[in-house]
């Protein structure tokens, strides 16, 4: 080959400088036949050997001519390895001499001849092949053809033709090579097409020499959940010098056991230190762990690896005398540890023992929430993973809450049961006592309920506070005229209203949270009704001093549309005042009841007046306490007299109409006077002051056989619901 390549590098140079062209090894050939020309060089190449052919023809020089004297010619026949040749004359001519002497055909293999040849067809000397063909041990053959110098019959001696082919060789059937390494093949032999190969019994395999076959290990990757491994020829005593690696590798999640049979023995030499695993042994690797060499003639048993992988390695040296081993294996899901319990919650399926894969779920009891890392969730499941361990550690359960009750204007929430409104917490409503009362049902409790809403025992309730009218917490107990009457005691009269309008005194009283009654004259001035804005109203306390540095403001005043505003007539003497703020009552400021439907009163039935009007007349003086008075209502007819009287003397006497009454006594003394109008004539019924009537008018105060006239406030109910309600 090295010749060759060193031809090849000379072609290139010259082909280079002959053609343009780049070389191609494959156009080597022609180029080279023109290359003769100039390179003596070439002449001298031979061919590289000829592959190997199938099959082919050979004859003589000449053929069928006669062959010419003096001949020595060789040839040299070759088949593939692994096959023979067989050679198969079609016609031999060849001078006959006895032991073919003079001219002959010499058939070697490998310098063995096979035979010699001369003669013809039916000749009766020389030694002709015949038709038999020629079969060569091997895949070569030799042909060496001579002639002698002289042959009186060569000219009817054409020499010989022949045909060869390839023979598959049955190697297995020739007998053991005699190199002495023993038969072909130690246990199967497998003729095939220009070889063969070796092959094993079960339970066998074939050696490194592909000829000879030892006891299997057996070993290898065992991946499945469970499996049974022996020593090499199990039961039998395995050959000597054995290696076997036997890896068991399943998957994460598992854990391997191996169970050894009783069946056990590998030999064992006995130490001071007692058996010793010296030269046989199966040595267990679990990973993470030391390894376990095992010998002598007791089973292990069981042993529990813990892991998804085992590596047991057998080794027996040349010596000596193992039994053997075998062992069942078989897996188990990886446990994890018992979860443990949620307070307040359910952890299912509940197991003595959780593996690989399983799940659990956790769940509240009723009227918890599951949480974790301080989140709320919705549901929780954990999966015990292949490192045994769960994925997720456990949640809490933790109570749920219904958040603050709605508060309730003027009331408050009282709790029955719970607390921190949390799940099963019973509360109830209830009003600031004694100035507002439950509407809408007492008995109405709220229970936090598992979906996190507040329930009611009773469906759509609507639970207001209204306020306690007319009841106020300190009782007046003795009877005093305003005109030298008393001063009334504090929170005795809280619906009392100080009005100053245009730096007027005039009462008023309060009837709801953003509502005060007076009297229509009070609101009016130059026939005219007074802006809302100068209207200035307190309230609150019976000292005046005090009382003034609490304002409350107006938001409008209404008048009664049938009040004449251009007259000194007192009829429909009443008007509203709407507040910018709601009230809140306490036992300072109350309202009084409004009189109840069909309300009526009895002649001479006492009422109360009160005020901070003038307390005498001559000199006037105002008062700067709240006095009060006690004056029996006066039957109509007498109140009609007495304006009667007065016409007698007095022009312009106002008239008396059904929508007042009076009120006093005859001998005088006791009256309401200026700065008391607007202000409140109460009745008390079953233990409530209701508004019986307005302080409207009178002429001069306190004097004998003259009344003070009071707007009969029964008489305007429907106009007061209107206008409280409308405005
Ligand atoms: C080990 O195998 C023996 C039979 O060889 C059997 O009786 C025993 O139950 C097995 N032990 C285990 C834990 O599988
Ligand atoms: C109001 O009184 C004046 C004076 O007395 C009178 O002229 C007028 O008609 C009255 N108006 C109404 C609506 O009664
Ligand atoms: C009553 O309420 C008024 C107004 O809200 C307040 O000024 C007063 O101090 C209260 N009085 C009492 C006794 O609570
Ligand atoms: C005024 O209204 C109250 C409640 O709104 C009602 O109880 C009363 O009967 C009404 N009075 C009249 C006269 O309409």
């Amino acid at each position: 080959m090295f010749h060759l390549n060193v031809r090849h590098l000379l072609l290139q140079q010259r082909l280079r400088s002959l053609t343009d062209t780049a070389f191609n090894p494959k156009m080597g050939w022609t180029h080279c036949i023109v290359l003769f020309l100039y390179v003596s060089a070439c002449v001298s190449w031979r061919l590289p050997e000829p592959e190997p052919v199938m099959h082919g023809a050979v004859q003589s020089p000449n053929y069928p001519q006669p062959y010419s004297p003096s001949l020595q010619e060789q040839w040299d026949l070759s088949v593939p390895e692994g096959y023979q040749i067989r050679l198969t004359f079609t016609h031999l001519d060849i001078e006959a001499s006895a032991g073919c002497y003079y001219d002959s055909l010499t058939v070697l293999y490998d310098a063995k001849i096979l035979g010699k040849f001369c003669g013809h067809e039916n000749s009766a000397d020389g030694h002709h092949p015949g038709t038999q063909p020629i079969l060569s041990p091997g895949n070569t053959l030799t042909l060496i053809f001579q002639s002698d110098d002289n042959n009186p019959e060569r000219h009817q001696n054409v020499g010989f033709s022949a045909q060869y082919q390839a023979i598959d060789r049955d190697e297995c059937s020739e007998p053991e090579p005699d190199d002495g390494s023993g038969p072909l093949c130690s246990q199967i032999c497998l003729n095939t097409l220009g070889s063969y190969i070796c092959s094993c019994h079960h339970g066998y395999e074939l050696r490194p020499d592909q000829r000879s076959c030892v006891l299997s290990c057996g070993g290898g990757i065992f991946d499945e959940p469970e499996g049974y491994l022996f020593s090499p020829g199990y039961p039998n005593p395995p050959p000597h010098a054995v290696s076997c690696q036997y890896i068991i590798s399943v998957e994460a999640g598992f854990t391997v056991s191996l169970n050894f049979t009783d069946n056990f023995h590998i030999e064992s030499v006995d130490t001071e230190q007692g058996p010793n695993c010296l030269h046989h042994w199966l040595e267990v690797t679990i990973p993470e762990r030391e390894p376990i060499k095992l010998c002598g003639g007791k089973s292990p048993g069981l042993i529990a690896a813990n892991s998804n992988t085992v590596t047991l390695d057998y080794h027996t040296d040349d010596e000596g005398q193992s039994r053997g081993w075998s062992l069942d294996y078989s897996t188990h899901r990886v446990k994890c540890p018992i979860p443990g319990d949620v307070a307040m919650g359910r952890v299912t399926p509940i197991l003595t023992e959780y593996f690989y894969r399983d799940y659990i779920f956790v769940r509240c009891d009723q009227g918890y929430k599951l949480m974790m890392d301080g989140e709320e969730i919705t549901s929780f499941s954990t999966m015990c993973q292949n490192n045994g361990q769960w994925h997720l550690p456990l949640p809490e359960c933790h109570i749920i809450d219904c958040g603050e009750p709605e508060p309730l204007l003027n009331g408050g929430v009282t709790y029955l049961s719970g607390y921190q409104n949390q799940y099963q917490s019973v509360f109830q409503y209830h009003c600031n006592e004694p100035f507002y009362t439950l509407t809408g049902g007492v008995s109405v409790t709220f229970t936090c309920e598992a979906d996190r809403k507040w329930r009611s025992n009773h469906n759509d309730v609507i639970l207001t506070c209204i306020p306690v009218c007319g009841q106020p917490t300190k009782l007046i107990t003795a009877y005093q005229r305003i005109i030298g009457g008393r001063e009334a005691p504090h929170d005795s009269i809280p619906w009392q209203v100080l009005l100053t309008i245009n730096a007027k005194r005039g009462g008023g009283m309060v009837i709801a949270d953003r509502w005060i009654m007076t009297a229509a004259h009070d609101l009016t001035h130059d026939g005219k009704p007074v802006s809302h804005e100068t209207v200035q109203i307190y309230m609150g306390y019976s000292d005046v001093k005090t009382m003034l540095g609490f304002r409350v403001f107006a938001a409008s005043i209404h008048i009664h549309p049938e009040y004449n505003l251009s007259s000194s007539d007192y009829n429909n003497d009443i008007a509203l005042i709407k507040l910018q703020d709601p009230l809140t009552f306490n036992s300072s400021i109350m309202p009084i009841c409004l009189p109840a439907e069909g309300a009526t009163y009895m002649t001479g039935e006492m009422g109360l007046v009160s005020g901070f009007g003038i307390t005498t007349i001559y000199p006037p003086r105002l008062t700067n306490r709240l006095k009060y008075v006690h004056l029996p209502v006066v039957d109509q007819k007498t109140c009609s007299n007495s304006l009667s009287k007065m016409r007698k003397t007095r022009e312009n006497v106002p008239r008396l109409t059904n929508n007042m009454f009076c009120a006093g006594v005859p001998e005088g003394g006791k009256d309401t006077c200026l700065g008391d109008g607007g202000g409140p004539f109460a009745l008390r019924d079953d233990g409530q002051f209701w508004a019986t009537g307005i302080v409207s008018w009178g002429v001069d105060c306190g004097q004998q056989g003259r009344y003070r006239f009071y707007t009969k406030v029964a008489n305007y109910m429907d106009w007061i619901n209107k206008t409280m309600q409308e405005k």
